[in-house]
């Protein structure tokens, strides 16, 4: 392995391009086994560098040089040095000048799709991060902004059609040779992470939107021909998407055409390429008997994300990767944002904290720490992380607490304005928010540089004779890999204080008058604040809306807690009581091996009423009340216990109050399930996905009394779905069951999609996440299936992604089964696709909280792993995972 390569590359090092290249013409020649890339350079040495005759290196891997020239006069091999990973021209010009290329590159062979592959006989390309330079040779680097002119050439019966990004200009037939070309010019600056290229035999959806300023833009979906009929939803959902931008942020799309092609075989969900996002097909293809509505959810906010970085990504774009955050947390706050005002605000509140926490807590607790805006990095495809997006989505969040809705839109809109065309930093960012604010942000950028999930311990003093309420509160970062000294941050607090009868009591501050919106700003270690007039004992409602990403520990006892998931009018606080609830029982029982019964009695069933209560009541958004059902998650768990956690006894401990709520609430449940039985067709809208989604959870807990009757229900709910939802959480409810039939709905499943590869997957994830002991033994199983392959990343990520990510209990099986399967696997797809690699071995990253047994395990597993040939993107994870040893 090139040891180069595994050298951090650190932020503070960065350094202006020594040339820059503004215009950019690339001429394809599409084969499978080498396409031809004739490209014309335009540069020039940068000015804002003394650049004085430095050489030009250009980045490319895996290239075929055939010629070079420079100016129109052909280069020599002695003119240039070419190395892997390099072309470099010691003595450019100081003066603009033309830089001619050919080159030749595999799509063929080329595994780790990035670069230009072909996938099920579709050419296209993934540039992000640094997949241009497996294209041409090139500076790239996000900092290098091109007008880009592309023609493309192949075989018509092969690639009818032909896209690139911007907007067409020619195309024609090449007479006598069965080939086509088209040509596309992109009139906006980019950089070359954003180019893509797409050629193949695929069917067009069309569709049409006029933006707000009268600008007709054609729409358009490429799928493989035959799936025209999934394609309606992703289309709405974009079109809604488009109108959102416009109404929420005043951003209007900007080019004639905006393209979405759908592909087979893509590392990540989708990609922005400028009026060329291409997709992972299953973010786009949805038809009622064929996609969930987590499905059709993920879909509208895919298309919404990608859609989004047209402005926040692209045209204005990051000065070089440590700053990613800048467009991807902005983008998922935007598309966020987008989501709440189409469906529930406060059930994608719900979702996105649930996110954060399963996702973004454990990385910030691990040994894979780093800030939203890290300071080093060996692979930067590692670091497209939770951290950087969920968290990143978090920061901005807050800086529209802090600075109010239209603040923050202001500061948006200077932003776009004062940096259209640029890549920029986070501080440019946060300059902007500041400018419009007149605030000083400073220690609010310690967000995007400590790493580490803020502590913020909260308690409530009442004095009954002055009839003042005093608020502790205490913030504690804990030390990451990297950064051991943490300084204080700036945490928006919101919060209210609640009477004995449940309304809000105002918020005066003894001499600062009544606290606006209920927002505190925490700046210091320690903080009081004294509210006066309050009559009674309040209780605290605190970090409302999960106002910061941060843990917090507040001293209430059970009751109180009963009383705000009750009572709380925050919907987002309420709901989070239930968990709290919950949580406290369910750790308690993990502790003691799993059994409930020796850490509760009343408090049990308490819970248990409230639920049911809530469930059933029907003031409520059906979408929330289902939240309520969802008891903390067996990873919810194992965060909280936070060491010497034991798999087993987590499970053990869930299911147990499962059982005890089931057998509370049971009858509620069933009747509850029998009562809002969706009649007519299928709707992906919010009102029936959310009836849809009350009724799985009832189910769900139903099933879990181990009642016949239950059972039967279950079945019955699997037999007659006229959906891809009923039937899918019908069978992962029977999934985790030893009974026939469990084995008869899958193999009903499998004879019925066995052909649709999207759907297949959900067969292969359905099992490998069974809450079951042999499940390690299934997964081995079915990676000899004649369906699986390790070459697909959605069907790897749906085996092998579900046991390692969504069966914590399998995948931590004492005896190290669970971990040897990663290992073992992870190693096969790293000799193709490291990132994909790199993505699973992500599972082992909460190695240190297990107990003993566990640990040892893990650690011996990766410690094999570490020993053997890996790619950079692999090597980076496990080392840093096992930490210094
Ligand atoms: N720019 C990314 C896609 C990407 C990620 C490219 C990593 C290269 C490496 C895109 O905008 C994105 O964030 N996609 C997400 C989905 C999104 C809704 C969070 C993805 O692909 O998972
Ligand atoms: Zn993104």
């Amino acid at each position: 392995m090139n040891e180069i390569a595994r050298q951090p590359k650190l932020l503070k090092d960065y350094a202006p391009p020594p040339y820059l290249i503004e215009e950019v013409e690339l001429d394809f020649m599409l084969a499978p086994r080498a396409a031809r890339v004739a490209s014309k350079l335009r540069i020039r040495p940068n000015p804002k560098v003394a650049t004085g005759g430095r050489p030009l290196v250009l980045d490319g891997e895996g290239l075929a040089l055939e010629s070079v020239a420079l100016d129109g006069k052909a280069l020599t091999p002695s003119d240039y040095e070419l190395k892997e990973g390099s072309l470099t021209i010691p003595r450019a010009p100081a003066h603009p000048f033309t830089l001619e290329l050919v080159t030749y590159c595999d799509p063929e062979t080329n595994t780790a799709l990035s670069g230009l592959y072909l996938s099920r006989g579709t050419y296209c390309t993934q540039c992000e991060p640094e997949g241009f330079r497996r294209i041409t040779f090139f500076l790239d680097r996000p900092d290098v902004l091109a007008v880009y002119t592309v023609r493309i050439e192949a075989e018509r019966e092969v690639a009818p059609i032909l896209l690139s990004n911007g907007n067409p200009v020619a195309h024609g037939d090449i007479p006598g040779t069965g080939r086509h070309f088209a040509v596309w010019h992109d009139p906006f600056p980019k950089p070359s992470y954003l180019f893509a290229l797409v050629g193949g035999r695929l069917a067009k959806v069309p569709d049409r939107f006029v933006t707000v300023s009268g600008r007709e833009v054609d729409l358009a979906i490429y799928v493989e021909p035959g799936k025209e009929d999934r394609c309606a939803w992703a289309m709405e959902s974009l079109k809604r998407a488009m109108r959102w931008d416009e109404e929420r942020f005043g951003r209007e799309y900007d080019l004639d055409v905006f393209n979405i092609v759908a592909v087979s075989d893509f590392n990540m969900g989708a990609m922005e390429n400028k009026g060329l996002n291409i997709f992972n097909d299953k973010l786009v293809l949805a038809r009622p008997d064929t996609a969930s509505d987590a499905d059709y959810a993920s879909i509208e906010g895919v298309i919404a994300h990608e859609y989004f970085h047209n402005w926040s990504g692209d045209r204005v774009t990051c000065r070089d990767w440590f700053q990613l955050c800048l467009k991807e947390g902005l983008t998922v706050f935007r598309d966020q944002e987008f989501t709440g005002d189409t469906r529930s605000a406060p059930v994608e509140r719900i979702a996105a904290v649930r996110m954060l926490k399963t996702h973004q807590f454990p990385e910030d607790a691990g040994p894979l720490a780093h800030a939203v805006r890290p300071a080093s990095y060996i692979e930067i495809n590692n670091f497209y992380t939770a951290t950087v997006y969920e968290k990143g989505a978090e920061v901005c969040r807050m800086l529209q607490t802090l600075l109010g809705r239209e603040g923050f839109r202001k500061g948006l809109d200077l932003y776009f304005e004062r940096h259209d065309g640029e890549a920029v930093t986070v501080e440019d960012f946060v300059e902007a928010m500041a400018d419009v604010s007149g605030r000083d942000l400073s220690q609010f950028m310690l967000w995007y540089t400590q790493s580490g999930t803020p502590e913020l311990a909260c308690s409530l003093d009442y004095d009954p004779h002055a009839k003042t309420a005093r608020l502790s509160v205490s913030q504690v970062v804990p030390p990451t890999p990297g950064q051991t000294k943490k300084e204080p941050m700036l945490i928006p607090l919101k919060m209210g204080l609640i009477g004995a009868n449940g309304d809000e009591l105002p918020l005066k501050l003894d001499g600062k008058g009544v606290v606006n919106d209920g927002l505190l700003e925490i700046t210091g270690r320690e903080q009081v604040f004294e509210f006066r007039d309050i009559p009674s004992p309040p209780t605290p409602s605190l970090l409302r809306g999960f106002s910061a990403p941060v843990r917090l520990t507040v001293s209430l006892d059970p009751e109180q807690i009963e009383f705000l998931m009750r009572h709380d009018k925050d919907a987002f606080n309420r709901w989070q009581a239930a968990q709290t609830y919950a949580t406290n029982l369910l750790t308690a029982a993990s502790r003691e091996g799993g059994d409930l019964s020796r850490v509760t009695g009343k408090e049990a069933l308490r819970l248990a009423q409230a639920l049911g209560q809530t469930a059933g009541d029907s003031s409520l958004e059906a979408a929330y009340r289902a939240e309520f059902l969802k008891l903390p998650s067996e990873s919810d768990i194992a965060r909280e216990l936070a060491r010497n956690v034991d798999t087993d006894a987590v499970r053990a401990a869930r299911e147990s109050l499962r059982r005890t709520i089931a057998g509370e609430i049971g009858s509620s449940l069933a009747e509850l399930y029998e009562a809002i039985a969706p009649q007519g067709p299928y709707s992906p809208d919010p009102e029936s996905t959310g009836v849809r989604a009350l009724r799985g959870a009832a189910l769900d807990l139903l099933v879990a009394t181990g009642k016949p009757s239950a059972l039967a229900r279950a079945e019955r709910h699997y037999r007659e779905a006229t959906n891809m939802t009923d039937a899918i959480s019908a069978l992962a409810i029977l999934s985790h069951l030893d009974a026939p039939a469990r084995d008869e709905a899958l193999a009903h499943f499998y004879a019925r999609w066995q052909d649709e590869p999207l759907v297949l997957d959900k067969w292969f994830a359905v099992q490998a996440r069974a809450a079951r002991s042999d499940s390690v033994e299934t997964v081995r199983a079915l990676l000899s299936h004649p369906k699986f392959s390790l070459k697909n990343p959605n069907r790897v990520r749906a085996l092998i992604g579900s046991f390692v990510h969504g069966n914590p209990t399998g995948f931590n099986r004492a005896d190290g089964a669970g971990f040897e399967l990663l290992a073992e696997q992870a190693y096969e797809i790293d000799r193709f696709n490291p990132h994909v690699a790199a993505r699973l071995l992500g599972a082992f990253e909460s190695w240190r909280i297990l107990e003993p047994v566990r640990q040892g395990r893990a650690k011996a597993v990766l410690e094999a792993l570490a020993r053997r040939q890996l790619s950079t993107d692999s090597y980076e994870i496990v080392t840093k995972t096992l930490g210094p040893s």
